[in-house]
């Protein structure tokens, strides 16, 4: 029996973002939709002012659109207010960012237990927890080292802790690589690819050909809108092991619905809710 294609996770549909400043609108994102499905692993690239940190914004629900819509799990953000939208954030959507956006004093463990006590999680379980998620990106030795006593790929591995220690669905992650070197970028590659294959859902802006390319689709922005939606399979794609180790691409014809790795993967990473 055919397998049904992983439910979606984010649906966007004709989202505007138009930043009004003075007299003066700048419109960053121009009716751009797009689906990403539970288990997908994509890349988001275009050049500089094409509307990516603004549509990753968006999708993080961090900031609102001018219009559209915007589902996630099947629930439309534009119909919730502040502390459901926040809680909604909280629940389903871990954010990495180029500069790590740490706290300068705060030992990692602490940086890393903050969202959970928002989340109302007790000092006790946010110490187990954080300290689990320090575990889980390779840190468990480091719980009491502030940023400047880490690296570059150890600080960004503590706010990939931090965003990953309440389980979410959603990683999002904005030029994560961008402000380390090719050998500390390419371990963090690694630990995405090792989160995925765990079942999350990733979805990665850069500007690197070689970060975009391990992602298993690469949508292309300009000027507020996808102009290219490609699924790949590929060796360095950390797809389940029964894709075969070649690599094609597929291109997607962009006006259709999004593309789903349902057509390159005989074996869907599974929900991690
Ligand atoms: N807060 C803001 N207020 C006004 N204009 C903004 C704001 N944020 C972004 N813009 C404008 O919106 C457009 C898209 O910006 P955005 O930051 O999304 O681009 P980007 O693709 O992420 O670029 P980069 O690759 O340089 O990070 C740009 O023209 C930018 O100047
Ligand atoms: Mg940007």
């Amino acid at each position: 029996m055919p397998q049904s294609p992983p439910h979606p996770l984010i649906e966007i549909i004709d989202l505007t973002k138009i930043y009004r400043m003075g007299t003066v609108e700048v419109h960053a994102l121009r009716g751009l939709s797009l689906t990403v499905r539970v288990g997908e692993y994509v890349a988001i690239v275009g050049a500089s002012g094409s509307g990516k940190s603004t549509l990753m914004n968006m999708i993080g629900l961090l900031d609102r659109p001018t219009s559209g819509v915007y589902r996630v799990r099947g629930q439309a953000s534009q119909k919730l207010d502040k502390k459901a939208l926040a809680d909604l954030r909280n629940r389903e959507i871990g954010f990495v960012f180029q500069r790590f956006n740490l706290l300068a004093r705060a030992p990692a463990r602490r940086q890393v237990e903050l969202p959970l006590f928002y989340a109302g999680v007790s000092a006790r379980k946010a110490r187990q927890m954080a300290q689990e998620a320090l575990k889980k990106v390779g840190l468990g030795d480091r719980l009491h080292h502030r940023p400047e006593e880490l690296s570059g790929g150890q600080q960004q591995r503590v706010a990939i802790a931090r965003a990953i220690v309440n389980q979410p669905s959603l990683l999002l992650a904005d030029e994560p690589t961008g402000a380390l070197d090719s050998h500390t970028g390419e371990e963090i590659l690694t630990l995405f690819e090792e989160l995925h294959s765990q079942g999350l859902t990733l979805v990665v802006v850069t500007h690197d050909p070689d970060v975009a390319a391990r992602a298993h689709r690469i949508v292309t922005m300009r000027d507020g809108l996808i102009v290219g939606d490609v699924t790949q399979v590929s060796s360095n794609a950390a797809a389940p092991a029964a894709v075969p180790a070649t690599t094609t691409s597929v291109p997607q014809p962009v006006s259709e619905p999004a593309p789903t790795i349902q057509q390159t993967r005989a074996n869907p990473c599974p929900s991690v809710s």
